[in-house]
């Protein structure tokens, strides 16, 4: 089977990130033919800083090898370095309605965060994504939560292009890990965000005094069992599934473990759990920062591996389409 999935180089990537997508990823590589982008033309959909680009991408890319992905098993690329997936979001664009497009709920979310930054390209946002996935006649498609309706729309999309112009694309399913929606630790009823609630997140890079600040400082609920009720506890139902998905114990296991002890013992392992469960992320910065002629090469040859699915792929749409001439 196919895999594709990937981030956005918005910046530094926190545990929600983690959990949600990239943390599921590494035992795909085993099973199936993945592929993994960093999605650049995704990230300039919204405000951004052209000068920090570059280290975004490579930053993006020291994650994914700190989290075990190998570049000889799976391939890792840039977006934009394959220029057939803007080639194939314009033609998805011309077979989709805009209504379709107004209704996705992070068009609506990201637009009303950034009224003055209203753009074409976040409401095509969907149509790039769906670009990504087709090109590559994914199967499966492992991402958090919140891109469910992405790869919905996704599949109404290959539908819709197969019955116009004769069978080319597959209907990708989504992939869902323990940790599909890590919730933001200040406000337990939003999901982590970096760009919502920087204080409600803990990034892959975070030195361990502001691990410990940001799990100390997390918001708990009344009463002081450690008991998992999203409903009636959102916040250490958050803290435990978090606990439970880096130490590899059932939620169970952990509330049991925590009877009758209060919320400070729990945060006091949880942090400690954390500190040592992250050090691979700040180790492998430290190591592979100056590195970049060493990251820039497995870009490079990602891409290439890339690029040559994604031509066979382009040129069965021009064919059924009559523009290959
Ligand atoms: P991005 O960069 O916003 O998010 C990357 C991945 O992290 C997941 N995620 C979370 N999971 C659990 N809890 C959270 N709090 C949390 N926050 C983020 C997201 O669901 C995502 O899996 N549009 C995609 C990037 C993309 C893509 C693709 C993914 C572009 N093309 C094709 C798959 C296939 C995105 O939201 O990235």
């Amino acid at each position: 089977m196919r895999v594709f999935s990937g981030i956005r180089p918005t910046g530094e990537l926190h545990i929600g990130n983690y959990l949600g997508s990239v943390y599921q990823w590494i035992k795909l590589q085993d099973l199936h033919e993945c592929f993994f982008g960093i999605m650049d033309y995704h990230a300039i959909t919204t405000p951004f800083e052209p000068e920090k680009m570059e280290k975004n991408i490579l930053d993006t890319l020291i994650v994914y090898l700190a989290a075990g992905l190998n570049p000889k098993k799976c391939t890792i690329f840039v977006q934009s370095h394959v220029k057939e997936h803007i080639e194939l979001a314009w033609i998805l664009g011309t077979i989709t309605p805009l209504g379709e497009l107004k209704r996705m709920t992070q068009f609506k979310e990201k637009a009303k965060k950034h009224p003055e930054y209203v753009n074409a390209g976040l409401l095509n946002y969907p149509l790039l994504m769906a670009s990504d996935i087709l090109l590559y006649k994914t199967d499966l498609v492992p991402v958090g939560k919140d891109q469910i309706q992405h790869v919905e729309l996704t599949r109404e999309i290959a539908r819709r292009f197969n019955k116009m112009f004769g069978v080319v694309f597959k209907e990708p399913k989504v992939l869902l890990s323990e940790g599909e929606k890590i919730m933001s630790l200040q406000n337990p009823k939003k999901k982590m965000s970096k760009t919502d609630d920087p204080k409600g997140c803990i990034l892959l890079f975070d030195e361990p005094e502001e691990i410990e600040k940001k799990i100390m400082r997390a918001v708990t609920d009344l009463g002081k069992e450690i008991k998992y009720d999203p409903v009636k506890k959102p916040g250490i139902s958050n803290l435990l599934k978090i606990y439970s998905i880096f130490s590899e114990k059932s939620i169970k296991e952990l509330e049991e473990k925590y009877k009758g002890k209060g919320y400070e013992q729990f945060k006091r392992d949880l942090t400690k759990l954390l500190i040592k469960k992250l050090e691979v992320f700040r180790k492998k910065k430290k190591e592979l920062e100056k590195r970049e002629v060493y990251l820039k090469e497995i870009l490079k040859k990602g891409a290439e591996k890339a690029e040559k699915v994604a031509k066979l792929t382009m040129k069965e749409v021009r064919e059924k389409m009559g523009l290959e001439i």
